[in-house]
Order: structure tokens, then sequence, then C-alpha cells
């Protein structure tokens, strides 16, 4: 890996972006650019970096299986599993339709926004204050990066037209999947998506996950092994949403995308990689991201298959 090689992946995939749209249905987010792309990925002792990788972008569902360990390290696997399932759905992000007829009733799995608004109330804290204080603390922890907010304009804007998530979370509190007040947990929610990150920043966090949740230039266990691997294995199995299967096989490696253009993976014991490419396909994923992300696993054989 070097930063020559990385330069010569942005420009041999950058076309691809014309491929996608950026994502419309949260007004703020039509302000991106369609036509960036960025990269970085870390080792132990290295950084490569590429195209637009430092610009700032809202984390969205890449948040979801970060959020999905720190509900995990303050309730313990019993209670997240009570709320939510461990099965790929095959739908999209956003959808409904399975709330209802799915036998467990609960939503199939973390990853969908139906089970990330269950997850977001598990969050402890007295307030909302104080549960948005300590995802960012645990963010900023996993990303050594002290400087991470919340964009507010983002915020605001999916607070106003969040509608679709609005009646899956009052749907979920009717079946006993949401803990406290539905406006809380969806306020939650709709920040821990807000919060601005770049592609070095979900590198930093990939390269925690690919090491069992050891950061290994400290020594310090910053997740416990377990919830690491319970995150990854959800990350493989339903982290590209109804592309997930398709991805597997081309790309082989536990990834989180993001509408805002993200896309976070995790090479076992090897490396962290961040994406940023706000250009999505139809499934809400990025087009040039997934298909450098190919590219760079086939070269450097990083499928864990
Ligand atoms: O729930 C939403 O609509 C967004 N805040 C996050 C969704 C998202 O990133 C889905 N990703 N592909």
């Amino acid at each position: 890996m070097d930063k020559k090689y990385l330069d010569s992946i942005i420009k041999e995939y950058k076309h691809y972006t014309i491929e996608g749209q950026v994502a419309d249905y949260i007004p703020e987010l039509k302000k991106m650019e369609r036509c960036d792309l960025g990269i970085a990925i870390i080792d132990r002792d290295n950084i490569f970096t590429a195209g637009e990788w430092e610009k700032k972008f809202t984390i969205q569902s890449v948040s979801k299986p970060i959020v999905l360990i720190l509900a995990l390290m303050d309730r313990g696997e019993d209670k997240i599993f009570e709320l939510v399932g461990k099965e790929p759905t095959g739908d999209p992000f956003n959808s409904m339709v399975r709330l209802e007829t799915y036998t467990m009733n609960k939503p199939l799995n973390p990853m969908i926004n139906a089970g990330a608004i269950s997850i977001s109330s598990l969050i402890k804290g007295k307030d909302n204050e104080e549960r948005l204080a300590r995802i960012l603390n645990f963010f900023r922890l996993l990303s050594d990066n002290e400087s991470l907010e919340v964009n507010q304009d983002v915020f605001k804007s999916e607070k106003e037209t969040g509608n679709r998530n609005r009646s899956l979370a009052y749907f979920l509190k009717d079946i006993h999947c949401i803990e406290g007040d539905v406006e809380e947990a969806l306020d939650l929610y709709f920040m821990q998506c807000s919060i601005e990150v770049n592609t070095l920043d979900l590198a930093k966090i990939g390269l925690i996950l690919a090491n069992d949740g050891l950061n290994i230039n400290t020594g310090e266990q910053l997740i416990p092994k377990k919830y690491a691997k319970i995150a990854k294995t959800f990350m493989l199995t339903c982290g590209m949403y109804d592309e997930s299967g398709k991805f597997a096989i081309d790309v082989g490696i536990p990834s989180k995308s993001g509408v805002g253009g993200g896309i976070m993976s995790s090479v076992p014991q090897r490396y962290g990689i961040g994406v940023f490419g706000p250009s999505l396909n139809k499934k809400g994923n990025s087009v040039a991201g997934m298909r450098m992300l190919e590219k760079i696993s086939k070269d450097y054989e990083m499928s864990i298959f």
C-alpha cells in the first residue's frame, strides 16, 4: 500500500460518481458535491490518504454499529437482542414492511433504521443531553478526534423531514421496542447521524474494530472483544443494506455505509478504511466508493473469505 497507488485509484474511479446522485431526501444533504471522492487507509504504522479525504460529511448510518457497541456496553447482550434481531432483511434501509410481519415482533437487525432507533433508545443517560454527550465522547475516543461535533443544520433538516423514521419509531413504541420517550429516541438517532467526520476518522474507528476493540498504538482495549465481533458481523451481513450479499462477494470486508457518502471498513488485524463518495446508487451506497473498495480488496487480498 502506498500513496501513489491510492492517488491512481481515485483518478481511475472518480468518473463513476456520475452514475449516482447525492441523497436528496434530507434537504441539507442535497448541498454535497456529487463528484467528490476520497479515501484514508491506516494500519499500525501508516496513514495513506487520497482525493477529498479531508472533507467533512455527516456520518449518517455509519453511526449504527458504533452506537450499537455503546448500547451493548451500557446494557449487555440480553437486553439488546430482546429489542432487535440478528437477521439481514433484503429490504431498503428505511423499510417498515417487515416490522409488522416478522414473527419476532421486533426490527430484524440494528443496521436498518428501525433497529437503530430502538438501539438509540437504550443508551444510558439522565436526559438526551447526557446521552448525546456520551455518544459524542465515544466517537471522539474511537477516532482519537476531540473536535467531532453534530452538524446542527443537518440535524434540524432530518428532524423536520424525518416522517418515515417518525412513523417507524411510533410503531416500534407500540411493539415495546423503544425504551422511554419516542421523540427523545428519534432526536438522539437524528443527532448521531448528523455527527461530522472525515475519512480518516472512519479509518481510525475501522482499525480499532479490525483489532477487536484494541487501540494497537496505546494498548488500550476500548471495546470488549465480543462486542467488536458482534458489530463487525452485522457490518458484514447487513452493513451495505440490501446490497450486503453482493458486497460480501465482490469486496468481502466488514463495512458500513451511510447516505452522507461514507463507508467504514475493517480488514481484520490489518487495516481501517474510510471512504467518502456522496454520489449514491439506488440502494443508498456510494457508487464510486464501492467500486473502489472492490478494486483495493482484490489488489491487496483483503476479502475475509
Ligand atoms: O435515517 C436516515 O434517514 C438517515 N439519518 C440515515 C440513513 C442512512 O444513512 C442510510 N444509509 N444508507
